[in-house]
């Protein structure tokens, strides 16, 4: 069953934001991703045999094709495993910082963050992971050779594909940004000789270094004429990486983060990632609250989300960082005793002011004690196969086309990634996220992410595979589709289309979508304390859901940016 492509009809669909229908549902596989080429890309690796991590590959190698917004060869990005025999695994292949980056490379000389250095042109890039990272997946827990599932996304950048109206947009857009990028112009926006919607969208550049890639893996991307394409494109806008950072990036095989809401099990991604740590240590406040006799988005809702949000988005930006460069006190910040410390100054009637919230120190983090029982523009796509086993995917450039540096000749753009670590401490980067020491530019540094792939299961079951694109809001736009599956009992797609809200501690404000607070609640909000914000729909969650009536799969595309799902 086939969702068909939904893009450019969002403004209208608004009345169906709360329907119930599921968008696919299988029993062998489901694949929920940005593209529709990129689900099938999936799809069609399962049905010769492949299991949800070569599936998984051969999506993330699609979008790299169909997404150039945000799938990637030029970025990195995080993968969340869970197999049906019970292995666990997160795989890091984040971008990390050229060996000769150092801390104060983005201050100029009276000490003040540069606008747009760490943002756009040579400087911005980390070393790119996600080949090395797709490599790692095949290796660990995959089952089908690289050849096989490289295939579907050679083909479509070989062959081209329907240009969808999001991206014509896009490319549009970026056409009148890209100004000093010619080469992103040439291979992205024909100079300016603009693609419209539906035209056949080839990309022969790409085709040739995803050939390389497939015949010698990662010795055909940091090594050899890619690596040196890189480089060269890199140095030509400024920047510093070198064939020596190339060669010895390395993906890495992390333990996930483990923690458990109302008898559920929900694995999530480690550092580099604040994502999963955040994610379990707000849902274990909120697990300190019952919201049986709450209403769903109504002023009481809304203020015990953005109080434990406030919460653990102060302590993110003080304790977490690389963890192979910093101490990340990651199994006291995803305990219950953490949670139960961090809402003791809670008020359930007022908002606490954002400056009355602090990071904790040292000897408050100390003091947290420990119990045996106690367990431990992105892109994000979710994968499942007819074993059971379940595979969630974001991966990004950081914004919309990354650095817009696009390597000569051979066709995909780089990440700007270096704009998520903490430029100077104290200083928001371009999410308003603030950062400290733990996050501080370093050598061979990861920066720290919110990209938050996740599944959730009962009883060693996989029940939920979600995650989302959108920065700082990505934990919460998770922690809301959990909140709203468990506790509010919606259906998947409901939890998906729901209108969501968000804080991040600072600036102390509650960020809104469309649609997502009433009149009511706005104002009761406003007399608690709070300051609110309305913005644009954010959040491309892209979930799958095992189906209690029929006992397949549920995969359910966000409609808010054009996401689709392929089953069988
Ligand atoms: N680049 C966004 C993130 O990793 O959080």
């Amino acid at each position: 069953m086939k969702l068909t492509r939904i893009s450019i009809l969002f403004p209208l669909l608004t009345t169906y934001l709360f329907a119930a229908q599921p968008a696919v549902y299988g029993e062998n596989g489901v694949v929920v991703a940005h593209d529709l080429e990129a689900c099938e890309a999936g799809i069609q690796i399962l049905k010769a045999g492949g299991n949800a991590v070569d599936a998984a590959v051969a999506v993330s190698y699609a979008l790299a094709v169909t997404h150039p917004q945000a799938g990637n060869i030029g970025g990195g990005g995080f993968m969340v495993i869970q197999m049906a025999d019970g292995r666990k695994a997160a795989i890091d292949y984040r971008e990390k910082a050229p060996a000769s980056s150092h801390r104060d490379m983005f201050l100029d000389d009276s000490g003040r963050v540069h606008p747009v250095k760490s943002l756009r042109g040579g400087l911005a890039s980390g070393i790119p992971g996600t080949v090395a990272g797709m490599q790692k997946a095949l290796d660990e827990y995959g089952s089908m050779s690289r050849k096989k599932v490289m295939k579907p996304a050679i083909h479509l950048a070989q062959k081209g594909f329907e240009m969808p109206y999001d991206l014509a947009y896009s490319l549009s857009r970026l056409n009148k940004k890209a100004e000093d990028f010619p080469e992103t112009r040439r291979v992205f926006c024909r100079d300016g000789d603009l693609y419209r919607p539906s035209e056949i969208f080839k990309q022969p550049d790409l085709a040739k270094t995803l050939k390389l890639i497939q015949r010698k893996g990662n010795m055909g991307f940091y090594s050899g004429a890619v690596a040196d394409g890189i480089v060269r494109s890199i140095a030509a806008q400024g920047g510093i990486a070198t064939l020596d950072d190339l060669v010895n990036y390395r993906a890495v095989l992390r333990q996930p983060i483990v923690g458990n809401y109302r008898g559920y099990e929900i694995l999530s991604m480690p550092p580099p990632s604040s994502g999963g740590i955040a994610l379990v240590s707000m849902l274990n406040m909120l697990e300190l609250m019952s919201f049986d006799s709450v209403e769903w988005h109504s002023a009481e809702h809304i203020h015990r989300l953005a109080e434990v949000e406030k919460r653990a988005y102060s302590d993110r930006s003080v304790w977490l960082g690389d963890s192979d460069f910093y101490e990340v006190p990651r199994d006291k910040l995803i305990s219950k005793a953490y949670a139960r410390y961090r809402m003791m100054d809670y008020d359930s009637l007022m908002a606490s002011p954002s400056d009355s919230i602090y990071p904790l120190n040292d000897s408050e983090l100390a003091s947290i004690e420990l119990h045996d029982n106690e367990s431990e523009e992105t892109t994000h796509f979710s994968v499942v196969d007819r074993w059971g086993n379940a595979v969630s995917v974001t991966t990004t450039l950081n914004w919309s086309f990354g650095s817009y540096v696009t390597v000569q000749g051979f066709g995909f753009l780089l990440n700007n990634e270096m704009d998520d670590f903490s430029a100077k401490p104290g200083v928001p980067n371009s999410y308003g996220l603030i950062g400290n020491e733990a996050n501080a530019i370093e050598p061979g540094k990861r920066m720290l992410s919110s990209m938050t792939p996740t599944i959730v299961s009962k009883d060693g079951q996989v029940e939920l595979v979600v995650g989302a694109p959108g920065g700082a809001t990505i934990i919460t736009t998770v922690l809301q589709v959990i909140n709203n599956t468990i506790d509010y009992e919606m259906s998947l797609q409901e939890a998906v289309n729901a209108p969501r809200f968000h804080h991040q501690w600072q600036p102390d404000v509650i960020t809104y979508g469309p649609r997502a607070l009433s009149l009511e609640t706005q104002e009761a909000l406003k007399q608690m304390g709070y300051t609110l914000e309305r913005r644009s729909a954010y959040g491309e969650v892209n979930a799958i859901m095992r189906d209690k009536r029929y006992g397949g799969w549920i995969g359910a595309p966000d409609y808010r940016l054009s996401s689709h799902g392929a089953a069988y």
